[in-house]
Order: structure tokens, then C-alpha cells, then sequence
């Protein structure tokens, strides 16, 4: 759908980098309203077919943050006969400020407008007009005659084609705001004028001295953006910080009359509260970080204390007992692990699908080499589902390359007391992962010897699949079956729903 906006753009006659000054001239345009306490437009000679009558279109409108608005109505995309904006019309041909009063149907009187060419290179491309009331015509406080008279500067760079900057705006959503703090200087850096914001923003540093006469940096506010933007005639914006946690946001635009600097407008914004939220939020996730650090490295300390015990005992049930519970603890740390990396809920699964592959590889003990495959992939898991499902394929795997290839062949090996030759064939394992609308689907299979008959994961007790079972049913509420694999082996496959 086209906006209002970028319909009057396109019946406007302009070229592409016309059209980027104006767009620089919106990006700043708030500044102007405040100063001037009005309604702007930005108003452009439609493009027109020959034999019509030539007309203007509204591409912009702002409304001032210190006064109640002018025009309620959106006036953005309407067209009006240049005839009938007669003194718009005159500020397009003569490049000159022309003021006068326009009728305002909504109020029923006339109010004042002021109308003032936008140049760009040679040529005038468009007009700002300024509707303000009559209460605010003539200035009354000395900060409404400043406002007013760094408006007028800003005018006139506006009419010399020397404001927006040609530089694109390092502005953000977070530029400060006429009513944030208003500092004038003339062109040495001197303060002239400073808004009540902006000396409640000195204070807030420390500064409790008259600012009026001095620079920045004799008032102790190393604020190198004044000098800067005066010294290159370029709008800087720069973080004072004072003191650990004082930190005011500083936007310096420089006044130019004949392409040299002779005064800058600052606008200051205490941005304490803001930084801080940022540094707690950051300091957050780096405790979250950090927990997941200390509970993988507290996991790892338990699984090496279990596999120093084990190494004490001669071989046996215990000892192999103790090196289960071992790779138990070891597959749950990598979860944490790679929390500790990124705190987020989500988990790349496929990362901790490799470290349980290397556990399971480092784990082979049968004679029979044996070789795993991963196809697919899970992508990102929740953490709460991550863990129990690690430890779910770690036994899944371990169970594989434990009792898939074991002992094949009937009777004992050469070597062993017997004349059989040992069985050397490549084992395989093959998980496959898959994470879609459906939910999870993971499957492990081996081509080795097969379950005994009878065997049902539903009524077992041993406890690597008993731990497995309770772990996919009762915790993330899944399925899991286990049977014989096509041709031979074993297949276990396992469906998680979508999480809620
Ligand atoms: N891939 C497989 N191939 C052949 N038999 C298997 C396979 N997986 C499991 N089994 C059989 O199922 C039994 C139960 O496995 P389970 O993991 O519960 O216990 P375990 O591996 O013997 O002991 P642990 O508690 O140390 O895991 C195993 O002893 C084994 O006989
Ligand atoms: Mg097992």
C-alpha cells in the first residue's frame, strides 16, 4: 500500500538527491518546530501534465512538542493550487522569506505564516511553512527570543541551502530534544544561553557555576563535540560522562553564515537512567553466563571425582557402574556448557549432537570399529529440553556401540581360548534428527546383532533405559518405541510434540 507520504513524493518533481536533502531536512526538522513553537510543511511544485494548472503537494508536516498544534488536520499528500498559495508560491520563485497571513477555516481567523525556500546546489527545490499563533509571535521570556533567534539563524542556512548538513545525521532515537537542554554558544565556544533543562543537566556534573561566558572545557565538561563542530562545521554528537554515573548525551549543530561557523546550538539529554538499564541488563545475561559456567565446571568436578573412584576399583560391576554414572553427569555439563557461551532459552542442538558423538566414539570397546552418522538436524532447542534430551541420546548411543556389537558369533575368539577368528566388521550407527511443525523426531539405529526376544522398553528395568523412558514420557511428555531395525540391528525412535 502507498502512504500519503510517498504518494506526494512521487507526484513531486525531483531528482534523487533533492529527494535525500529533504529527507535529511525531516530527519531534523523537530529542532525547528520547538525553536519556533509552530506547525511546519514542506510544501513542492507537483509535477503537473501540460495545459493543468500548476500546483503544490504537501510532503511533510510537524507539530511542536512545546505548543499545542495549528493544523490538527493531516495535511500530508494533498495538492492546492499554487495560485490559491500565493505566498508559498512567491518564496519558490524569489528563493526569499516570505511572510504574510493565510485564513484559517478551523480557527476563522487569519493566522501567521512564514514561508521559507529550501535550497539545494542552485536551485530552490521546496518551502517549509511555518503556521504559528499569534501568542507566540512576539517572544516574551528570554529563552522564547533565543529559540526565536538561533530559528531565524537555522532560516537562513535553510535559504542558503546550508542546513540539513549534507552529512548524513549520526542521529538516533535517542537525539536529544530542544526541551531536553538547550545550550546557545557564539563561535569561540563561549555559553551564551542555556536553557533551565540544560543547567539542571550542568548540575547533575557538578557544574554549579554561571555558565554564561564560559566554554565547556573552562567549566570543567570535557565536551570536545562544541569544538569539533565548530572547527568543521558538522553536526557532533557525542556521551559526556561525569563522573562514574553521570552521562549526558551532547548534540552540537553548528550556526554557519557564509559557510563559516559563528555560534552552535547544543542540545544536552541526561541519559544516566538509560545507560544504566543498558549496563543491567548486560550485567544480567553476564550472570546468567556465569552461573551456567560454575554449574558445567561444578558437573565436570563431579564426573572426574566419579572416574578417579572407578579407577580405584579393579575391574567389575562398581567400577563400570561408576564410569556410567560418569558419562551421565559429563552429557548433562554440556548443556551448560554452551548455556555458558549464549544465555539464551534457545540451544543449538547440533553442537551438543557432536560432543555426544565424540562421547560415544571414545567409549567403543567391542573389537569391532564402529562408525556413527548424524543426518538432519534440530536446530534450536529450548534449554529445558535440551538436557533431558541429551542425556536421553547419550544413552541411546552408548547403548549401541555398548551391546549392538558385542560378542557376535557363537563361541569364544582365537586368542581368548577359542579358534574363531574375531569379528571385524565396521559397526554402524546412525542417529537421525528432525524439528518440525510436527514437533521433534529423533531416531538412533545399528546394524548389529539385535534386541533379545522378548525385549519391550515399556516393562524394562535396567536402569539406562529406565532413566531414558521417564526422561521422554513423564518429563517432555513424548514417545518413544524401540524394535528391531530393518535387515538387522536395532531401531529407537523417539517424538517430542511442539512446544507450547
Ligand atoms: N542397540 C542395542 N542393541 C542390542 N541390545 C541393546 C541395545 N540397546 C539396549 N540393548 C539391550 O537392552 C538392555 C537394557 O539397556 P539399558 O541401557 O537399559 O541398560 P544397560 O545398557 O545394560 O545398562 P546401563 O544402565 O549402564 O545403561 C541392554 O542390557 C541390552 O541388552
Ligand atoms: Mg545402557
Amino acid at each position: 500500500m502507498t502512504t500519503p507520504a510517498e504518494l506526494a513524493f512521487t507526484s513531486a518533481d525531483l531528482t534523487p538527491s533533492e529527494l535525500a536533502h529533504l529527507q535529511r531536512l525531516f530527519r531534523s526538522w523537530s529542532i525547528l518546530a520547538d525553536l519556533s513553537f509552530s506547525d511546519l510543511l514542506l510544501v513542492v511544485p507537483a509535477s503537473t501534465l501540460p495545459g493543468e494548472e500548476p500546483r503544490l503537494v504537501v510532503i511533510g508536516q510537524i507539530r511542536p512538542n512545546n505548543r499545542p498544534t495549528m493544523l490538527v488536520q493531516d495535511l500530508v499528500g494533498q495538492t492546492i493550487l499554487r495560485a490559491s498559495w500565493s505566498l508559498s508560491a512567491a518564496a519558490l520563485e524569489r528563493g526569499e522569506v516570505v511572510r504574510g497571513a493565510v485564513h484559517h477555516p478551523l480557527i476563522g481567523e487569519s493566522v501567521p505564516v512564514e514561508n521559507i525556500p529550501v535550497r539545494f546546489g542552485d536551485r530552490v527545490i521546496a518551502v517549509m511553512v511555518r503556521v504559528y499563533s499569534r501568542a507566540v509571535a512576539t517572544p516574551i521570556s528570554l529563552y522564547e527570543k533565543n529559540y526565536f533567534d538561533v530559528f531565524g539563524r537555522l532560516v537562513a542556512m535553510i535559504a542558503a541551502g546550508e542546513f540539513p548538513f549534507a552529512q548524513e545525521e549520526v542521529g538516533t532515537e535517542e537525539t536529544p530534544r530542544v526541551g531536553d537542554g538547550f545550550v546557545l554558544v557564539d563561535g569561540e565556544g563561549r555559553i551564551e544561553f542555556a536553557s533551565p533543562n540544560a543547567s539542571n543537566a550542568f548540575h547533575r556534573m557538578g557544574v554549579y557555576s554561571t555558565l554564561e561566558g564560559h566554554t565547556f572545557t573552562e567549566l570543567g565538561v570535557e565536551a570536545s563535540a562544541v569544538q569539533w563542530a565548530l572547527a568543521t562545521c558538522h553536526p557532533v554528537v557525542e556521551e559526556v560522562e561525569r563522573r562514574p554515573d553521570v552521562i549526558v548525551l551532547v548534540e552540537c549543530i553548528p550556526l554557519l553564515e557564509h559557510h563559516a561557523a559563528n555560534g552552535a546550538v547544543i542540545l544536552m539529554r541526561d541519559v544516566t537512567d538509560v545507560r544504566r538499564l543498558d549496563r543491567l541488563l548486560l550485567s544480567k545475561d553476564a550472570a546468567i553466563r556465569e552461573v551456567h559456567h560454575r554449574v558445567k565446571n561444578n558437573l565436570q568436578t563431579i564426573s572426574s571425582l566419579l572416574s578417579l573412584q572407578a579407577r580405584r576399583l579393579t575391574s567389575g560391576d562398581g567400577r563400570a557402574a561408576l564410569y556410567e554414572a560418569e558419562r551421565r553427569v559429563r552429557s548433562i555439563s554440556l548443556v551448560h556448557e554452551i548455556l555458558s557461551r549464549d544465555p539464551s532459552d534457545q540451544v543449538p542442538f547440533d553442537e551438543i549432537v557432536v560432543s555426544l558423538v565424540r562421547m560415544a566414539e571414545d567409549s567403543v570397546v567391542s573389537p569391532r570399529p564402529v562408525e556413527i552418522t548424524v543426518h538432519g538436524d534440530l536446530g534450536e532447542v529450548t534449554a529445558d529440553i535440551a538436557t533431558p534430551l541429551a542425556v536421553t541420546l547419550a544413552e541411546l548411543l552408548q547403548n549401541a556401540v555398548e551391546h549392538a556389537f558385542a560378542g557376535t558369533g557363537a563361541g569364544p575368539v582365537a586368542g581368548e581360548g577359542g579358534t574363531r577368528a574375531p569379528d571385524r566388521r565396521v559397526g554402524h550407527v546412525e542417529m537421525t534428527l528432525a524439528h518440525g511443525p510436527e514437533g521433534l523426531e529423533v531416531t538412533v539405529s545399528d546394524d548389529g546383532k539385535g534386541l533379545e526376544p522378548g525385549f519391550d522398553i515399556e516393562r524394562t528395568t535396567s536402569l539406562g533405559l529406565s532413566i531414558v523412558r521417564d526422561l521422554i514420557v513423564s518429563q517432555l511428555g513424548g514417545s518413544i518405541t524401540m524394535g528391531a531395525a530393518e535387515g538387522a540391528g536395532t531401531l529407537v525412535e523417539i517424538h517430542l510434540p511442539p512446544a507450547r
